[in-house]
């Protein structure tokens, strides 16, 4: 008997030291796997916040999946997160990875919302060889040393090296180069990463002057004179105003100025980077004619002005002192940026309330342009949340000459919409200048999403264009798209802004 229980105690020993020496094991697996999942995270370039978060961040992606099967029970639907829904954001997502665009079974999109947009499909689209593939438009035709053609009808907006981090900006360059796009360098001045990808750049003066500016932090004729040789600079804009704060100038906190910003935009290091509300040289439309046209003569570019529109009686002024002015004074594009408008960081009060929406302004700014026949003169730029080829081809009905895009390009580069812009914690290294959250994202790697956003896009445009039985979306026009009204019915644009016919000499006063 007490052999029986002798034996039947070795055995439970054995069983608990074989049970420890499996839990054991267990753990070292797991300690293992999770090392070595951790090294696969840092190391690999594709996913951001994998590399920023290891291990961690993979719950990211575990719960998006997840996402698609809860969310109809419990979360938002695809149309209400904002500013950007997640059927724009991944429209985008899928453009710039290459993936498969199409959607199954049939449109979320209610289209019974006032102010939502849709296009008049023709019985006649045009064949394959009869489409148009390069409609070039030129800025700065006849009165700029250096005009600028361009077939990209489609660019980067102006977000500055300070707002983006450098390796943001580095994918952005090499991005816009290999699809033939230009990128604006927002107000903060030219840095390196801007030049990585020798792609076109339109150099952007803010109110502050950055990259222009002279120790008292006023324009400096001879930086300026020094953009005439500078190749890749393509065009000067002027920012009057932003969509998404009027009257107030770019805002970078003094954490993020290190050694390569403060270079860029000729300050101290550690220095809040405040812009003025206006450019203390201009007063008057009068005063904006002319110096638009001094930075012209000077620099060489095509020069235009960057705006979003509120009291609109000055487009009048403008277009009846050009006129009387000379053709020269007049600015060579006008970039008209939405109310809703994005930025690194604006009051609320602002960026909630301040300026008209671009399907208000848009068509005000073309048609005024029409009225005083300075549309062929004045090239017309549109941005404010033109992200997915509908808003592209709305934008271009509307009478744009292109579109540009900021927070279209920043999805593109994986930004998953924190909101943290304004603070220095952007969780995809896009806004931020913690080198530990820079880390994550791969230029390379993103710039091919940055070419395949923009190519993606490009082309289903085209796709809009040829349904809508033009050739190329430039030719797109006022009775190729309707937009609901209040009714919940849709009506034709051409009706809600009918085209205007410009004005004779007689009606035209002062000149
Ligand atoms: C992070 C960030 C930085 C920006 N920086 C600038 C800037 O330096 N100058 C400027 O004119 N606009 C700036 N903008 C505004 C954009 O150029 C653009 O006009 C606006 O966001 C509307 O375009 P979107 O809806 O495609 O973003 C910035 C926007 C963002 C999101």
């Amino acid at each position: 008997m007490s052999e029986i229980f002798q034996q039947l105690d070795s055995f439970a020993e054995n069983f608990v030291t074989f049970m420890a020496l499996l839990f054991t094991l267990g753990v070292a697996i797991g300690i293992a796997a999770l090392i070595w999942i951790y090294i696969s995270d840092i190391s690999q370039t594709r996913q951001t916040i994998r590399r920023n978060y290891p291990i961690i961040g993979r719950f990211r992606y575990f719960f998006e999946h997840l996402g698609e099967f809860f969310r109809q029970y419990f979360f938002a639907l695809d149309r209400e997160e904002l500013p950007f829904n997640r059927a724009q954001r991944t429209w985008v997502y899928r453009a710039a990875k290459n993936i498969d665009a199409t959607v199954a079974f049939g449109s979320t999109n209610p289209l019974n919302v006032p102010g939502d947009f849709l296009f008049l499909n023709s019985l006649f689209p045009p064949l394959p060889e009869e489409i148009i593939d390069n409609y070039p438009v030129t800025f700065g035709e006849t009165f700029s040393l250096q005009p600028y053609s361009t077939d990209s009808f489609f660019n980067i907006s102006g977000m500055s090296y300070g707002a983006l981090s450098g390796p943001a900006i580095q994918a952005m360059s090499l991005g816009a180069a290999n699809s033939g796009i230009w990128l604006n360098t927002g107000e903060g001045g030219i840095s390196p990463y801007h030049e990585k990808g020798t792609c076109d750049l339109v150099f952007q003066m803010g109110t502050a002057k950055y990259g222009l500016r002279n120790k008292e932090g006023k324009l400096c004729e001879e930086k300026l004179l020094g953009l005439r040789n500078k190749g890749s600079i393509k065009m000067v804009e002027i920012k009057i105003s932003q969509g998404a704060k009027p009257g107030k100038g770019g805002i970078l906190p003094g954490i993020k100025v290190d050694e390569v910003i403060a270079s860029s935009r000729g300050i101290a290091i550690g220095e809040d980077s405040i812009s003025p509300g206006r450019h203390p040289e201009i007063e008057n439309v009068e005063g904006l004619l002319n110096f638009i046209n001094y930075v012209r003569d000077v620099a060489g570019k095509p020069t235009g002005i960057k705006c979003v529109i509120g009291q609109s009686e000055w487009l009048d002024d403008m277009c009846h002192q050009i006129l009387k002015k000379g053709l020269e004074y007049a600015p060579d594009f006008i970039t008209v940026d939405s109310g809703d408008g994005g930025s690194g960081a604006a009051p609320m009060s602002l960026i909630d309330h301040m300026g008209l929406p671009i399907k208000r302004s848009l068509p005000l700014v073309v048609d005024k342009l029409t009225e005083f026949n300075l549309r062929s003169r004045i090239k017309v730029i549109a941005s404010g949340k033109l992200i997915n080829p509908a808003d592209v081809a709305t934008a271009l009905c509307l009478g744009a000459d292109s579109v540009n895009s900021a927070r279209g390009f920043m999805f593109a580069l994986g930004c998953i919409q924190a909101l943290q812009c304004n603070k220095n914690t952007c969780p995809t290294g896009i806004t931020t200048q913690d080198p530990n959250l820079q880390d994550g994202l791969d230029p390379f790697d993103k710039s091919a999403r940055v070419g395949n956003y923009a190519q993606n896009l490009t082309k289903a445009v085209k796709m809009i264009a040829h349904a809508c039985g033009v050739k190329h979306p430039r030719l797109l026009r006022r009775t190729h798209a309707q937009m609901i009204t209040e009714k919940g019915i849709p009506e034709t644009l051409s009706k809600i802004y009918p085209d205007k016919t410009p004005l004779d000499s007689t009606q035209i006063t002062g000149i």
